[in-house]
C-alpha cells in the first residue's frame, strides 16, 4: 500500500466513524415525541416524518394554512397571512388558519403530538383539550371532554378523522419535528360559546371511526 493510499483509508475511516457518530448522537426523542414515536430509531421517525409531509402535502393543508402544497413556498403552514384565501366568515364568526409550526409561542410548540392527533381525529382545540388518550367519540365518556371545545369551522377534521393513527400520527410528527419553527401570531378564531359543539354532533357529521369492511354495500372478497 502506498503513503498516499494509507492516507486516503485513514481519512476514509474517520469520515465514516464521524458519520456514525453523527447518526448515534442524533438528539434523544423529546418529550413530547414520546407517545409516538419514544424508543424507535432515527430511520424510523425520518420515515414517520416523510409519510406526514405526504399527507399534509396531499391533503391541501397548505391551502389555507399557507404555502398551498409547496413546502418550499414562502409562509409554508405558518398561518393566515391572506385574509382572502385563509380568513373566513362563517355567519357573524371570522375564523383564521392558525399557524402550524413548531413555534412554542405562536405554533404548536407547546402541544404535545397526541394534542394534534385529538385535533385531527375528534376536532377537538388543542390549547383547550387535556393530553390524553381518547377512547370514545361520546362527550363525557372515555376522555372524551364532556363539554368538548371544537375547532373552528371550516378546519376539515371530520374529513382527516379517519385517517389512521399511524397517518396522524405522521402528520403531528411533521408539524412537530419536520417543520423549522416560525414566529407569526395569528388572532384568535371567533365562535359560538359553545365552540361550534352544536355543529359538530354524530347525528351532523355522521358516526367515526367507520364501521368494519365489508358493510352490506361491499363485497368481503374478490
Ligand atoms: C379549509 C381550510 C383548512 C384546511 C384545508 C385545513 N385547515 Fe387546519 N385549521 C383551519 C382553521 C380555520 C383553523 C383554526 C381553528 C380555530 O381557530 O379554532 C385550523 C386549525 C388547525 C389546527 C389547530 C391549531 C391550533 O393551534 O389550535 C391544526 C393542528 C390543523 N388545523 C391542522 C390541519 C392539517 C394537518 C390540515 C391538512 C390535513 C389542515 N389543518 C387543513 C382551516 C383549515
Amino acid at each position: 500500500m502506498t503513503r498516499r493510499s494509507t492516507k486516503l483509508l485513514a481519512f476514509g475511516t474517520c469520515v465514516i466513524a464521524i458519520l456514525f457518530a453523527a447518526a448515534y448522537s442524533a438528539p434523544a426523542p423529546s418529550k413530547s415525541v414520546r407517545g409516538s414515536t419514544g424508543g424507535r430509531s432515527h430511520a424510523a421517525m425520518q420515515a414517520q416524518i416523510a409519510l406526514g409531509r405526504h399527507m399534509v402535502v396531499s391533503h391541501a393543508c397548505g391551502e389555507c394554512h399557507g404555502g398551498g402544497d409547496n413546502p418550499a413556498a414562502a409562509f409554508w403552514l405558518d398561518g393566515m397571512r391572506d385574509t382572502i384565501t385563509q380568513q373566513f366568515r362563517i355567519g357573524p364568526f371570522v375564523t383564521r388558519a392558525k399557524n402550524l409550526t413548531p413555534d412554542v409561542a405562536t405554533g404548536t410548540g407547546s402541544f404535545t403530538e397526541r394534542q394534534i392527533f385529538n385535533a385531527l381525529r375528534y376536532g377537538l382545540r388543542p390549547e383547550e383539550t387535556p393530553d390524553v388518550e381518547i377512547t370514545s367519540t361520546t362527550p363525557g365518556q372515555g376522555n372524551f371532554p364532556l363539554h368538548p371545545h371544537y375547532l373552528a369551522v371550516p378546519m376539515p377534521w371530520m374529513s382527516w378523522r379517519n385517517m389512521s393513527n399511524e397517518e396522524l400520527y405522521a402528520i403531528a410528527a411533521y408539524l412537530k419535528n419536520g417543520l423549522k419553527p416560525v414566529s407569526h401570531k395569528v388572532q384568535d378564531s371567533d365562535g359560538p360559546p359553545d365552540f361550534w359543539a352544536g355543529e359538530y354532533t354524530v347525528a351532523k357529521i355522521g358516526p367515526y371511526p367507520v364501521p368494519a369492511f365489508p358493510t352490506a354495500n361491499e363485497k368481503g372478497g374478490r
